[in-house]
């Protein structure tokens, strides 16, 4: 037994797109390298300006240690906000039994540390303030005064972090700048699939033509490389299937026509009667075979046309007229009235066969469906603009939801009546789509019942 597969939204941390996999990845690695990188400079800037500040008290030491008590000045006072913002230091002169003689600030509560060299030591009285020491060695004269340099820790501290703000900030600066990047390759890359997609949408069935690989990033390109393989396979399928249709038909067409001349002679043989009417029978079925074979003949033709049909200037109206005479001979049978009104003569170039198909189908439709005594007009005339043609008829029409549906290859209505095969409107469509025309069907407007199919003219 399988186990189901488990669907629904991709969780935030597993994204489906390109730009959420990129940014999930690259967004924390930047924040862990900002973060790293801060405190790398923070150990090592740390490191140097303590090595660089120490040098420097006791160099300051040993030049205040070389001097004379008796000679010994008052300092000058160094403000808090140096000592504390510019790392300005702070000097201290003792006695050798420890006794303060002068300060750079008498509240710099710092005693005379009992061993020479550098501390760490907390302010006597404000225990917030950590300084830096550097204690020099007695000197060999007891007329020497011991020197104490101090520096304030935070300072030290403040620089360290403005040291390791800006070694961080590049890189956490990144994170913006990295999403705004991806965000426009992404959309760029993006934006030439979708440009192939409706390509791809908008073709008709018929085209199975190749997706063109250079519009794809170069890492699509072995899908759309298989989807063309696919689409190759597929069209020659296709051509497979049309052309069996075609020779099918082809060569039923033969035997039919033989078998159909038999019958016409067998007629003159058979008595009045019911045998008769069974040969009447036969003959409705065989005529509905041969138009079906002939359907089927012209739509496979269709699909795989051998050479483009030669395109000419069409006079319609002409064209039209001999149409409609062609079928007065039926007409006048079911007694129907087709009456022909060309108000605008368009000339166009096209193929005159396809022309033929469309408007022969939309009137053996019209002749068909129209109940005997009814009425059909052929009209051209102009709607929204635009030379158009309509079939009206005064026939049931047809329901709303139907008025596409019935383009569909083999779709009848139910309870048509018999001796079509479904094909004319999906024929008429591909010939008319061909020769640059549209098909419409629609409700007559007058209120009487019926059809009007609408052929739009190029223009
Ligand atoms: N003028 C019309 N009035 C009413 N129904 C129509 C009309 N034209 C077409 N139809 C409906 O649409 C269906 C499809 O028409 P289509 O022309 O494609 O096939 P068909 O007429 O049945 O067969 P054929 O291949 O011989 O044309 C028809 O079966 C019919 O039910
Ligand atoms: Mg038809």
């Amino acid at each position: 037994m399988t186990a189901p597969v488990k669907s629904g939204p991709p969780r935030w941390y597993r994204p489906r797109s390109l730009r959420g996999k990129l940014l999930i990845w690259l967004v924390p690695l930047y924040l862990v390298m900002a973060l790293l990188s801060g405190v790398a400079s923070c150990f090592r800037y740390e490191a140097l300006i303590h090595r660089f500040m120490d040098e420097l008290m006791e160099t300051l030491a040993y030049s205040h240690a070389a001097g004379r008590i008796e000679d010994i000045a008052p300092l000058p006072v160094v403000s808090w906000r140096s000592a504390h913002e510019n790392g300005a230091v702070i000097v201290q002169l003792w006695t050798q039994d420890g006794r303060l003689i002068t300060s750079s600030r008498f509240d710099a509560a710092v005693s005379l540390q009992a061993t020479p060299g550098h501390h760490v030591v907390a302010d006597e009285q404000d225990k917030d303030q950590v300084w830096r020491v550097f204690t020099a060695p007695p000197g060999i004269r007891a007329s020497q005064p011991r020197v104490q340099v101090l520096q304030s820790e935070r300072f030290t501290k403040k620089e360290v972090a403005r040291r390791a703000f800006f070694a961080a900030a590049p890189v956490a600066l990144l994170v913006p700048v990295t999403l705004l990047v991806l965000w426009l390759v992404v959309a760029r890359t993006s934006r030439s699939l979708r440009t192939v997609a409706d390509d791809v949408a908008r073709r008709d069935d018929g085209n199975l033509d190749e997706i063109p690989a250079s519009q794809v990033p170069e890492e699509l390109a072995p899908l759309v490389g298989a989807f063309n393989t696919l689409l190759a396979r597929l069209q020659r399928a296709f051509v497979a299937q049309c052309r069996f249709v075609q020779d099918a038909a082809h060569e039923l067409r033969t035997p039919m026509t033989a078998v159909a001349l038999q019958m016409e002679n067998l007629r003159a043989c058979v008595p009045d009667g019911q045998a008769r009417d069974q040969l009447a029978q036969l003959e409705a079925g065989m005529h509905r075979a041969h138009h079906l074979v002939e359907q089927l003949l012209r739509l496979s033709r269709q699909d795989v046309p051998a050479t483009p049909p030669p395109t000419d200037p069409v006079d319609l109206t002409a064209l039209l007229r001999e149409s409609v005479g062609q079928c007065m001979a039926l007409a006048d049978r079911r007694r129907i009235e087709v009456g022909f009104d060309g108000q605008v003569a368009p000339v166009f170039r096209a193929s005159v066969s396809d022309l033929r198909s469309v408007f022969d189908n939309l009137l053996d439709n019209a002749l068909r469906y129209t109940p005997e005594g009814g009425e059909i007009e052929v009209r051209v005339h102009t709607a929204d603009g635009r030379a158009v043609v309509d079939v009206v008829d005064s026939g049931p029409g047809l329901p709303h939801h139907m008025l596409e549906r019935v383009f569909d290859r083999f779709f009848r209505m139910p309870g048509a009546p018999s001796g079509g095969s479904g094909l004319g409107l999906a024929i008429t469509r591909a010939a008319a789509l061909r020769q640059g025309l549209s098909v419409e069907l629609r409700a007559r407007d007058d209120g009487v019942p019926g059809l009007v199919a609408r052929v739009h003219l190029p223009g």
